[in-house]
């Protein structure tokens, strides 16, 4: 059973399995593009750096960081007896920048590699709609490489209308 948990140091250990099983990869919706721009150390002041991050990013009392947007960091996890955190999506509430806007769009995501083409992906996103229509969006803007056509795929098994090409990226709506 797919699941989006809030990150917490509490999943530590499979966090930092996961981050492992990326190798150098880049970790889409993950958040760590802020302390690093290449391969993420799993240590435990990272997780713990990343959980306090997602933490402030989602808090809804005060206003975003110059520049940015409220947003939802969630682990992706399934529960088979043990947790494993499988994955990563960010869920970004508004589109308040010209990045954001053109490339960026809601929601970005990842699946870590011995997980992928098991529909982890495709009902992840289902999750993070049903917060999307939680805090009250009549619509969501999701972008991948036009190359990328796992992601491609996953937009598409969600109810992605493709709207146009902002260069590379295919730009998706979907309604809720
Ligand atoms: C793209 C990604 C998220 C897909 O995750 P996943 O869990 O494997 O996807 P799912 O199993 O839910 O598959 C969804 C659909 O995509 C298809 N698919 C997945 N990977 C594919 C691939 N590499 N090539 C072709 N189709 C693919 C599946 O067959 C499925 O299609 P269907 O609905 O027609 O059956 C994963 O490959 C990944 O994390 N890639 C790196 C990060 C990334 O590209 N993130 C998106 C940034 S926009």
């Amino acid at each position: 059973m797919t699941a989006l948990s809030r990150p917490s140091l509490d999943l530590y250990d499979p966090w930092a399995d996961c981050i492992r099983d990326f190798g150098e990869e880049y970790i889409h919706g993950s958040g760590i593009w802020n302390i690093t721009d290449g391969v993420l150390d799993p240590t435990r002041d990272a997780c713990a750096f990343l959980v306090e991050k997602a933490r402030q990013e989602a808090d809804l009392s005060r206003p975003p960081a110059e520049g940015r947007v409220h947003c939802d960091q969630f682990w992706i996890t399934q529960d088979d007896g043990v947790i494993e955190v499988i994955g990563f999506v960010s869920f970004r509430h508004s589109l308040d920048n010209e990045f954001l806007r053109t490339e960026g769009g809601h929601i970005g995501y990842s699946i870590r590699p011995s997980y992928r083409r098991q529909g982890h992906a495709s009902r992840a996103l289902g999750l993070a709609l049903e917060r999307a229509r939680e805090i009250g969006l009549d619509r969501v803007l999701i972008t991948c490489d036009e190359d990328n056509l796992g992601s491609a795929r996953t937009i598409e098994s969600q109810g992605g209308v493709f709207e146009s090409m902002c260069g590379i990226k295919r730009r998706y709506w979907i309604s809720l």
